[in-house]
């Protein structure tokens, strides 16, 4: 067994080619804690926004980015996954024992890697915020994306109806999963209500901007729509907190009027969601385990390759969840 550890440091606002690969020894827990090889770890957009100092609440630089993993616990073997929000781009990482899901027997550590920080984002919005039904049609923005395709597979598996965006390059692959797909670039608005002239019963918007008014409108009475995201201000200077807000401030607003419809700005991180990350994440490795979803897979690379990885991210070719092994 080797003593060191390898990580992936991200010095400061960088193009992902300045990502660096750093060698230490190896981590020590401390009480409570273990020491996790991790097998496989992911790409996730809160990197790309990471890079360029837009991530609402990421440390000072330099650090190891890495929203989640999955891996053995060196002690007892034991295979689990984990939520860091940052971190898990190494190839040890110590860990609280206490936020510690175990991965089901037979799941591949890789598509395992592929429901943590999206499978808990997916299954929470869909479940805890929107409460979507059997039955009914919701609209997911990005149905291509890492969050996207696993919140797709989670509602078809249910037994909801899926309109789902995407740019044209995706809509084989989504139209596989019995999502009905409109190029984002279109009058959105307009194509949804040709295909739901009442309204959806729930939109998932990881745009903002002007997106997230147009999902406002496109709820039929009783819709819940779930706000997550600003991918749209990704490139904008100023306060990197004011997009969020924004969109915080339209949902409250929103929720004041009397019109029957709610809306959500959902945060992986707020207290209530927290407290039931381990629950949620454990039922949606179920999921996988019994074959109800299955994972995508984008793309595989060595964890000394997360520059090229986040590279592809950003290229915004790929559909699913782009995995780092170290
Ligand atoms: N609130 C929370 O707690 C929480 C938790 C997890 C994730 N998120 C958010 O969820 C979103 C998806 O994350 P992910 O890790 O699944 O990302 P991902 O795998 O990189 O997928 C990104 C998706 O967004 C689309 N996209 C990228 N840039 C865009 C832009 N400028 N305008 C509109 N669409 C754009 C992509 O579509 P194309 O490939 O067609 O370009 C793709 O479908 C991000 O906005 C992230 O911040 C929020």
């Amino acid at each position: 067994m080797s003593n060191e550890c390898v990580e992936v440091v991200l010095p400061g606002v960088v193009e992902p080619e300045g990502l660096q690969v750093n060698r230490k020894e190896l981590p020590v827990p401390g009480p409570g804690q273990v020491r996790v090889r991790v097998e496989a770890t992911g790409v996730s957009f809160a990197e790309q926004q990471m890079r360029r100092g837009r991530y609402y609440d990421q440390p000072p630089f330099p650090f190891v980015p890495g929203y989640d993993l999955v891996g053995v616990v060196e002690t007892t073997g034991r295979r689990v996954a984990a939520l860091t929000k940052v971190g898990a781009w190494a190839s040890h990482v110590v860990l609280d024992e206490a936020d510690l899901v175990d991965v089901p027997e037979g799941v591949d550590p890789i598509e395992a890697e592929t429901v943590v920080v999206n499978g808990i984002t997916a299954w929470q919005m869909l479940h805890r915020a929107a409460k979507a039904k059997q039955g009914q049609t919701i609209l997911v923005h990005g149905a291509n994306g890492g969050v996207g395709s696993v919140l797709t597979r989670l509602a078809k598996a249910e037994g909801i109806h899926v309109i789902g965006t995407a740019s044209p390059r995706h809509h084989e692959a989504i139209r596989k999963l019995g999502v009905t797909p409109i190029d984002y670039r279109d009058d959105v608005p307009r194509k949804v209500r040709e295909l739901a002239p009442e309204g959806v019963d729930a939109v998932f918007d990881h745009i903002g901007g002007r997106s997230v008014v147009d999902s406002w409108r496109l709820l039929r009475k009783g819709g819940a729509l779930v706000a997550y995201g600003s991918a749209a201000t990704k490139e904008d200077t100023g306060a990197k907190a004011l997009p969020v807000l924004k969109i915080v401030a339209r949902t409250l607003l929103w929720n004041a009027l009397p019109n029957g419809r709610t809306a959500t700005f959902y945060n992986i991180w707020a207290k209530k969601f927290k407290a039931k990350h381990n629950e949620d994440l454990k039922a949606v490795l179920a999921r996988l385990a019994s074959g109800h979803i299955d994972a995508t897979v984008a793309e595989v690379f060595p964890l000394e390759q997360a520059a090229a990885a986040l590279r592809l991210a950003e290229e915004r070719t790929t559909a699913g969840k782009i995995v780092l092994k170290p």
